[in-house]
């Protein structure tokens, strides 16, 4: 039997989890995918009318098929903790059983269970602000998205995961190095992301056999990039500086999901792994 991936982070065709579902449909997957709650008429919509079809077109010519969208807001693990006024926003009582928890029951009872995970998401409310300026409730609300939403899913899935299964997050080199711009308490975010990366490797390797890695990738103009703002600069300090003066493409990054999901990486966890022409191991800029 194939394998079936739960892509978390698709709303459009130019960011990381699309490239990531691409490369895994490639290779045979079925694809799932969970979609931000405020994101989903768009993104629906957009697949309906055909607006992402040269970018589904997969290596032999087919269209990648999405079996099923979910609505997902990874920041609330169950109806009991979400407050009332998201319920009722009108952005959100459209949509129903977007909590983690939730998500995770509706894939069980529609599919029985998963292969591979993918954590592609973060949201960083105060990313313009330097950390000194960066609030309390901002500096949480980053934690909440981008790191704290990895161990949900992780922690809401296992139970459906097939043992074997591989689990795959996206960090950023923020975390280790000084990248001036990557505010608002998201550099501290992707840091906590890379060491639970470690921690939740040894437990879910335990207890259920399941991989877990995370995928340090290099700057891409994807939508949640062009809203920090320096996207561009990073791309072109990255041409000048990386060993590998060249483009970096999302489908670079799929492709190492692909493999670090797959028999091929049986004995890969608790890796970061850098998919970035290499600038991780430059000391200065030349
Ligand atoms: P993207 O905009 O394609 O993906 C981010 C997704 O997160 C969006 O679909 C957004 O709707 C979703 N999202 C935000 N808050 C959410 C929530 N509470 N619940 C569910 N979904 C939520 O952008 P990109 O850049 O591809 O981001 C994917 C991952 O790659 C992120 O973890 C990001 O930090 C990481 N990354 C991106 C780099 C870049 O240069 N673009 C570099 C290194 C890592």
């Amino acid at each position: 039997r194939g394998k079936r991936a739960f892509i978390a982070g698709v709303a459009d065709d130019n960011g990381y989890g699309w490239a990531i579902a691409k490369s895994l449909a490639a290779a045979g997957a079925e694809i799932l995918v969970g979609t931000w709650v405020p994101a989903l008429n768009i993104f629906e919509n957009s697949l309906r009318r055909g607006k992402f079809d040269e970018s589904r077109v997969l290596p032999d010519g087919s269209l990648m098929e999405i079996s099923k969208i979910y609505p997902l807001d990874a920041v609330y693990d169950n109806p009991e903790d979400t407050p009332e006024d998201v319920k009722s926003n009108k952005r959100y009582a459209g949509s129903s059983k977007w909590t983690v928890q939730e998500v995770a029951e509706s894939v069980k009872q529609d599919f029985g269970s998963i292969d591979i995970l993918v954590h592609s998401l973060a949201n960083g409310p105060e990313v313009s602000k330097p950390l000194l300026e960066t609030s309390r409730n901002g500096y949480l609300a980053a934690l909440s998205a981008s790191s704290y939403s990895f161990i949900s899913l992780l922690k809401h899935f296992i139970p459906i995961m097939n043992p074997g299964g591989a689990t795959i997050s996206l960090t950023y080199m923020a975390s280790e190095r000084i990248i001036p711009g990557y505010g608002g308490g998201m550099s501290s975010a992707k840091a906590a992301l890379e060491s639970d990366t470690h921690v939740l490797a040894f437990e879910a390797g335990r207890k259920h056999k399941v991989r877990v890695n995370t995928i340090s990738a290099g700057p891409l103009r994807s939508r949640a990039a062009k809203a920090i703002g320096f996207i561009d600069m990073m791309i072109d300090y990255s041409l000048q500086n990386a060993p590998l003066q060249k483009d970096l493409s999302a489908e670079e990054v799929g492709n190492t999901a692909a493999f670090l999901a797959s028999p091929l990486a049986s004995a890969i966890t608790g890796a970061v792994v850098y998919v970035d022409n290499g600038l991780n191991a430059m000391g200065v800029g030349v």
